[in-house]
């Protein structure tokens, strides 16, 4: 049975701007985001508190959050933070929704983290414990849930205890992503199964599709009708992982809305506007959107 609504959690300021090549100018993003808000979308995850020179696409958060004055912080404005300094960059900006950002391999773990899986864990741990302590929503994500590009496929039951350990530390939510989009529907439900019988329920759980092999929304799908109501997506279909080889765009917001609403599943937005907003956007960055429904749309 699909939930009669969803909950879309946008990622395109910050999953989808950290992977363009040239650095989108502030004022840019902040207007990207408005226009989000504007076409109805209520969680908009905004950027990342990470050092400059690992992400200089997002070396910019402390000036974003500032140009979109209320609308920039709230439960529904999450921003990644990986450490303690990051913690106290977001704090210190107003921020209360943030996700920390885990993974279950060893290889995209030094990749991405500069740690193993285990010292990553530890950096978290603080992390966590005192965004929950200042009243903050706490997100985690787990990368590389179902193939690695190192490694290959993922076992679910590795999945399963990366996911546990990050969850153990009282996260709200966690977001399950496949990374470099290698994810099937048969998969999605292997690991719904593993993750239910660690104890951790649909209800907690967003999942995380990349379009790589363009099985995102048929993933989507199929964790929907498993009971899971989050998806996130990124409008236009931007987005990867500088750190991981091979990641394209997430699932598009257009493509998962135009689904949506065929199946009569509530969302809450704008269709027109997401897609005049992935036009704007493409004018912006100097390339279409790599959305089916954005180019069918609009016409371009
Ligand atoms: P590190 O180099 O090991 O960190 O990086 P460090 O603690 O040794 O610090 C190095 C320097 O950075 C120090 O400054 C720190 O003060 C500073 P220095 O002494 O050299 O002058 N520093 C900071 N500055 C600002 N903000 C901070 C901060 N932390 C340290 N927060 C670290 C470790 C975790 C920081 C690094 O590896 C990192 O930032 N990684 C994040 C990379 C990233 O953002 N990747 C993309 C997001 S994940 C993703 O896209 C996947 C997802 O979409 C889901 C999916 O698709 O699977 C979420
Ligand atoms: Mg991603």
């Amino acid at each position: 049975d699909l939930p009669e609504s969803v909950t879309i959690y946008e990622v395109g300021p910050r999953d989808g701007l950290q992977n363009e090549k040239s650095v989108v100018p502030v004022e840019v993003k902040a207007e990207f985001v408005r226009r989000l808000l504007a076409a109805g979308l209520q969680t908009v995850e905004l950027t990342s508190f990470v050092p400059a020179k690992w992400v200089p696409q997002l070396g910019d958060a402390e000036e974003l959050i500032d140009l979109l004055g209320s609308a920039g912080t709230g439960r529904q404005r999450p921003v990644l933070v990986p450490n303690e300094r990051g913690l106290d960059r977001a704090l210190e900006k107003g921020v209360s929704s943030i996700a920390i950002f885990g993974s279950a391999t060893e290889s995209f773990a030094q990749a991405n983290l500069n740690r193993s899986v285990a010292e990553s864990v530890q950096m978290f741990a603080p992390v966590v414990a005192r965004a929950l302590d200042a009243g903050a929503w706490v997100r985690a994500y787990v990368s590389m849930c179902f193939g690695d590009p190192w490694e290959g496929p993922v076992p679910v039951d590795q999945v399963v205890d990366s996911c546990s350990r990050l969850m153990d530390l009282g996260c709200d939510q966690l977001s399950i992503g496949d990374t470099i989009g290698v994810a099937t529907p048969g998969h999605v439900q292997r690991l719904l199964d593993g993750l239910d019988g660690a104890g951790i329920g649909v209800d907690q759980i967003g999942v995380h599709f990349h379009d790589t092999y363009g099985q995102a929304l048929s993933n989507t799908l199929t964790a929907l009708s498993r009971g899971v109501s989050v998806v996130d997506a990124s409008t236009g279909g931007l987005g990867g992982c500088p750190y991981a080889k091979s990641a394209t765009g997430n699932l598009a917001t257009e493509d998962l809305v135009w689904a949506l609403d065929g199946l009569g599943v509530e969302h809450g937005t704008d269709l027109d506007m997401l897609v005049e907003t992935s036009v704007w956007m493409a004018g912006q960055l100097g390339r279409p959107s790599p959305s089916r429904v954005v180019k069918a749309l609009s016409g371009t």
